[in-house]
């Protein structure tokens, strides 16, 4: 809950957020994550913990956790699929994802089920990029 005070130190104004802080935790070590571990997972992604799936070649997101009703959000979760913030930042700039960089990343999620990391198909590649192997989905 966040309660807004005048000058008098009066308060004046109440509402409930999740403010998501910036940190560098400095945790240097030589392997770096994998692409799975950025390309598969909602939670590193910003939508919280939760399974993508793939319906009439679309993707869609569903959450595991129950929002919280006075702000509409999980404690993992700092958007929407479609790009919405669902918190605030502390730093001027920060935002989730929207819709298109989350269709642009998880689509490479989909491919590093069969293609291996050092596959040529992510050195070449291209927005319409497309899978003989995998019909409708583009
Ligand atoms: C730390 C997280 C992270 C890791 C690890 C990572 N990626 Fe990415 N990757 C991203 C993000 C975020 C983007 C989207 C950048 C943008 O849209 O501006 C991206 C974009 C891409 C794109 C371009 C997609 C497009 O349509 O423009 C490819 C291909 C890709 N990554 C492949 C890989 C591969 C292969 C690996 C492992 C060798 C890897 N990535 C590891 C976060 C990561
Ligand atoms: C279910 C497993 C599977 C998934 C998921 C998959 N692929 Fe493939 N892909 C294959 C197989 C197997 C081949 C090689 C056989 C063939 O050419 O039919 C292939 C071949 C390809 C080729 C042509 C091979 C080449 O070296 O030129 C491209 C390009 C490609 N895939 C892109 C993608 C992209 C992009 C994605 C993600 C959107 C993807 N694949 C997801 C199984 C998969």
């Amino acid at each position: 809950m966040i309660t807004l005070l005048d000058r008098r130190g009066r308060a004046f104004r109440q509402f409930h957020s999740f403010t998501w802080a910036h940190i560098e935790p400095h945790s240097t070590q030589r392997e770096s994550r994998s692409c799975k571990d950025c390309h598969q997972d909602p939670k590193v992604l910003g939508l919280g913990f939760g399974h993508i799936t793939i319906k009439n070649s679309t993707l869609h997101f569903e959450p595991v956790e129950k929002p919280f009703a006075q702000v509409n959000a999980t404690l993992s979760q700092v958007g929407t699929f479609e790009g919405k913030a669902l918190v605030k930042f502390n730093r001027e700039g920060m935002r989730p994802f929207t819709q298109e960089e989350l269709e642009r990343i998880l689509k490479v999620g989909l491919c590093l089920n069969c293609h291996p990391e050092k596959d040529k198909i992510f050195r070449t590649w291209r927005k319409n990029i497309k899978c003989p192997r995998l019909g409708s989905f583009k």
